[in-house]
């Protein structure tokens, strides 16, 4: 994941890469891999997307022990031509994009500790490698992370960071799929989330609405909790269809002359699948 500004740090490459160092893992590292790894491939069978499942099995991921990216990248090269590099956690924005406009995926390397199974604040190598790689299986999902690094550059160009942030986390992150009259998760947030994977299905509190693009790059997020909202995509054909059919300048610049859309509204246009109670925001709000 990207953010703003930071040094680079000694051992570092100019792209930011740094070696995964497979061989430095320890047996408890490897075992709180095969824990979170165990734990979700039970829960995940028709709550996620079947393209994700496929992708956990083209990618040979069941096998124990944290993924070693260079092995990871010889399939995924094969099937879509991406690749996995390390780095040292946060990255710049454009480094970030680069990677992503060049069809490398970037991933912190280290792994959340034994007794922080369920919550972390930096995105770990399970959360990285589970969470987004089944899916850069998936061609058509290959081509929408590509398009979106592009996407980036052209973003930071225009001085719309922070709408186009708002696709990746309401699709990446945390997008929800119409699966006949179901929805499933694909967003690597919820995925990799043992108890986010439930929440955002099942739980009455949060929205689920209709994916809109102008809509989405409006809506506010929170990083600290569940979300308040899910978008649910038609398809990923339907996304990738999307996103490249429209041209972002004119969008940002139409966008910069409207609000913000807050975390929990629902508007009369939206395409409500379930309006949420807010219950579980507004008890987590009121005990801090
Ligand atoms: N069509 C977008 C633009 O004009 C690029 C993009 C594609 C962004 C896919 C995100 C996802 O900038
Ligand atoms: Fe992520």
């Amino acid at each position: 994941m990207a953010s703003g500004k930071q040094e680079r740090p000694n051992g570092a490459a100019e792209d930011w890469t740094i070696p995964q160092g497979w061989g430095s893992y320890s047996a408890v590292e490897h075992a709180t891999w095969d824990r979170l790894f165990d734990r979700q491939a039970k829960l995940l069978p028709g709550r996620v997307a079947p393209e994700f499942l496929n992708g956990l099995d083209v990618l040979r991921m069941d096998r124990p022990g944290i993924p070693d990216f260079g092995e990871l990248s010889d399939r995924l090269m094969k099937l879509t031509g991406w690749q996995v590099v390390a780095v040292p956690g946060l990255i710049p924005e454009e480094i970030f994009f680069d990677h992503l406009a060049n069809r490398r995926f970037v991933s912190g390397n280290f792994i959340r500790a034994p007794e922080q199974l369920d919550y972390l604040q930096e995105p770990d190598v399970f959360h990285d490698i589970f969470g987004h790689v089944p899916l850069l299986a998936h061609p058509v999902f290959a081509d929408y992370m590509q398009a979106y690094g592009r996407g980036g550059q052209r973003a930071a160009a225009l001085g719309a960071i922070e709408k186009l942030a708002r696709l990746y986390w309401y699709t990446v992150e945390f997008g929800l799929i119409r699966s006949g009259d179901d929805l499933r998760i694909y967003g690597a947030g919820i995925v990799s989330s043992h108890g986010e994977t439930i929440f955002a299905l099942d739980d009455p509190s949060p929205n689920r609405l209709g994916f809109d693009l102008r809509r989405v790059m409006r809506t506010k997020y929170r990083i600290d909790d569940y979300q308040q909202n899910y978008f649910v995509i038609d398809s990923f054909d339907d996304l990738l269809r999307q996103t490249l059919e429209t041209d972002f300048g004119p969008v940002y610049a139409e966008l910069a002359t409207q609000p913000d859309i807050e975390i929990d509204t629902i508007l009369p246009q939206d395409q409500v699948f379930t309006r949420g109670t807010q219950l579980y925001a507004r008890e987590q709000l009121g005990s801090r």
